[in-house]
């Protein structure tokens, strides 16, 4: 039985890729709860993302801006929303270089605008009724040599503005358990990757741009070390965070899946040659090695064991069967490509 059956569940950033990705399995799975979407529909959220959700009664879908006090304190009060989950934010660590304004505004403000709707709207709340999971990641962490893992007690050590963002948001979210007794849940999760990640994220760019014929860049030699996880069996992980995770807890989840960037964009080539039946590894010859970014993160790895032990969760998908749906989702689908290519701005500077 779960420790918490939500009704109305708030998702914030539901347009995006993981925040799709997880009203696809859950507005299904669960007919009887609510989900509400709010999105700000920025580049990178996209309502066609949301097909064959959209059309369902227990979905409603919210333009709006969760840095918007009004609006959110207004959605509290308009509907019963006994569950948040936090997707909504600034996401892509090149575009906090450029810029870290809208990381700190969305990441960190449109939290503390969250947090204290949820706050004030609960505040006579019986207990365990109600549950605010804020999605995090593994940067907030910073950088690993070549060995080791982050583990739910590893210090905080952000190196991207955008990393730093997110760590900023975590603390938010404990200090509001610790001071207003909100019952939270974080989870940091590794690199994800699957159908409807923006196309200026690594994988989904290889792809696109192998299909174009166009140059793949690859930042320094590409021996950075990352973890992946199938966006859809991290949904499942969240799934049963919401349901059966402890409040006050962390959970940490990594898909324990490492490789090279270089070894994985030429794993990534080859099977767009397999898929577009082009001669064996003919679409490496678009590899083109660009100098590093300031302060790339080494390598990422997490220890994933509590999820594992305490609610039954593992990976289901290896990285190779990820990546051969990923790659064939893609290619199968290229008026998704160029749609949100069309969306893609310019990062501000
Ligand atoms: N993608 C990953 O590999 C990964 C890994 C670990 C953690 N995360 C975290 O998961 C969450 C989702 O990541 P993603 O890759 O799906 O991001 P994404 O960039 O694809 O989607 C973000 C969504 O949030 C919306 N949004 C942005 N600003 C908003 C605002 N002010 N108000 C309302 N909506 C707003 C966008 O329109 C978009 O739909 C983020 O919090 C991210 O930090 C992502």
């Amino acid at each position: 039985m779960p420790v918490f059956r939500p009704h109305c569940v708030l998702v914030t950033g539901g347009a995006g890729f993981i925040g799709s990705n997880y009203l696809h399995h859950m507005v299904r799975t669960y007919p009887d709860v609510r989900f509400i979407t709010v999105d700000a529909l920025t580049y990178a959220g996209n309502r066609a993302n949301l097909a064959g959700v959209e059309e369902r009664d227990n979905f409603r879908f919210i333009h709006a801006d969760i840095t918007s006090e009004d609006t959110m304190a207004q959605l509290f009060e308009a509907e019963p929303i006994d569950a948040v989950v936090h997707f909504a934010a600034e996401s892509h660590v090149d575009r906090s270089i450029a810029s870290a304004r809208d990381f700190v505004h969305t990441n960190v403000e449109g939290t503390r605008v969250l947090l204290d709707a949820a706050r004030r709207a609960w505040v006579a709340a019986p207990a365990g009724k109600r549950r605010f999971h804020h999605i995090s990641t593994d940067e907030v962490f910073g950088a690993l040599g070549p060995t080791g893992v982050f583990t739910e007690d590893s210090p905080y050590a952000p190196r991207s503005p955008y990393a730093a963002s997110k760590a900023a948001a975590d603390h938010l979210v404990r200090a509001w358990m610790t001071t207003h007794n909100l019952p939270a849940i974080i989870t940091n999760t590794s690199n994800n990757y699957g159908p409807f990640q923006n196309p200026e994220k690594l994988i989904p760019l290889v792809i696109s741009r192998a299909l174009a014929k166009e140059s793949v860049p690859v930042y320094g030699k590409g021996e950075q070390v990352r973890d992946w996880l199938f966006v859809k069996d991290h949904v499942e992980a969240l799934e049963r965070v919401l349901m059966y995770g402890q409040t006050g807890r962390t959970y940490l989840i990594g898909g324990d899946q490492e490789v090279r960037n270089i070894d994985l964009v030429e794993h990534l080539l080859d099977a767009v040659d397999v898929h577009l039946g082009r001669p064996h590894q003919s679409s490496r010859q678009f590899i083109t090695f660009v100098t590093d970014r300031p302060g790339h993160d080494f390598r990422y790895a997490l220890d994933s064991s509590r999820i594992c032990d305490e609610l039954g969760w593992t990976p289901r998908h290896s990285l190779e069967e990820g990546l051969k749906k990923t790659v064939s989702w893609y290619l199968d689908n290229t008026d998704w490509i160029a749609q949100a290519h069309r969306k893609l701005t310019p990062p501000q500077s």
